[in-house]
């Protein structure tokens, strides 16, 4: 395959919305490569803890982020990311990190940055990407375009079923309200409620969708 003919699948949507895990099965069943948009920003908020600098000082965060050394790329299939050389694993997702991701987030200089990072990965092949700006922003010329939604208690009790905390209504009213590429539905992008869905019904909803937007494949379902 050419690399012209590589093409992205985005997948938008709210926190705990379960967009990780359709992505994450699509991107099996489909054989392409899946790329977890939020670690890139989780990451540089675990950086700003490690390096013990205030988050919601831009200027600081700045300094900070032009002396990171930010390594993306793929194993077996998934997303990777090394800060100074350094994969921060579990503790992406942990409380202190959840709570200062969408200020960083924010500041639209670590945004065009990865947002770049984003884009690279297209280089090595076909991919579906997560996240909340990837129809709007990332790959806004993609025909195939997904934004997952539920409501808010459901995205909360699912968090909660994890057996984790997350600041989940907190981080969506930030990062639907921010000036630069908030939270939103993209033009063309098919929306699915997943509210009242199981996670199978909610990939086949989503592999479907793909298939109603124009994706080839052989396969007729997603199981
Ligand atoms: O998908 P997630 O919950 O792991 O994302 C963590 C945070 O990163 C989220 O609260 C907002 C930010 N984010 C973003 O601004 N743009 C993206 N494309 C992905 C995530």
């Amino acid at each position: 395959m050419s690399k012209n003919s590589y093409f992205a699948v985005a997948i938008d949507g709210p926190a705990a919305s379960g967009k990780s895990t359709v992505a994450r099965r699509l991107a099996k069943r489909l054989g392409l490569i899946m790329v977890n948009s939020g670690a890139m920003y989780r990451a540089i908020a675990w950086a700003t803890l490690e390096q013990g600098i205030d988050a919601q000082n831009t200027a600081e965060v700045l300094t900070m982020l032009d002396q990171l050394e930010i390594t993306c790329g793929v194993a077996d299939g998934t997303s990777t990311i090394l800060i100074n050389g350094t994969d921060p694993g579990g503790a992406l997702r942990e409380d202190a990190v959840n709570e200062r991701v969408s200020a960083v987030a924010a500041i639209p200089e670590v945004r065009y940055l990865l947002v770049e990072k984003q884009r690279e990965y297209l280089q090595l092949g076909s991919l579906i990407m997560e996240g909340r700006d990837i129809g709007s922003v990332v790959f806004p010329d993609t025909p195939y375009k997904i934004y997952i939604d539920a409501s808010e208690e459901v995205r909360l009790a699912r968090r909660s079923a994890e057996g984790l905390k997350d600041v989940v209504s907190k981080r969506d009213a930030e990062d639907s309200k921010r000036k630069i590429s908030p939270l939103m539905i993209a033009d063309g992008a098919t929306v699915i409620d997943s509210s009242e869905m199981n996670i199978d019904e909610v990939v086949e909803a989503a592999f479907q969708t793909l298939l109603e937007q124009g994706m080839k494949t052989n396969l007729q379902s997603i199981e």
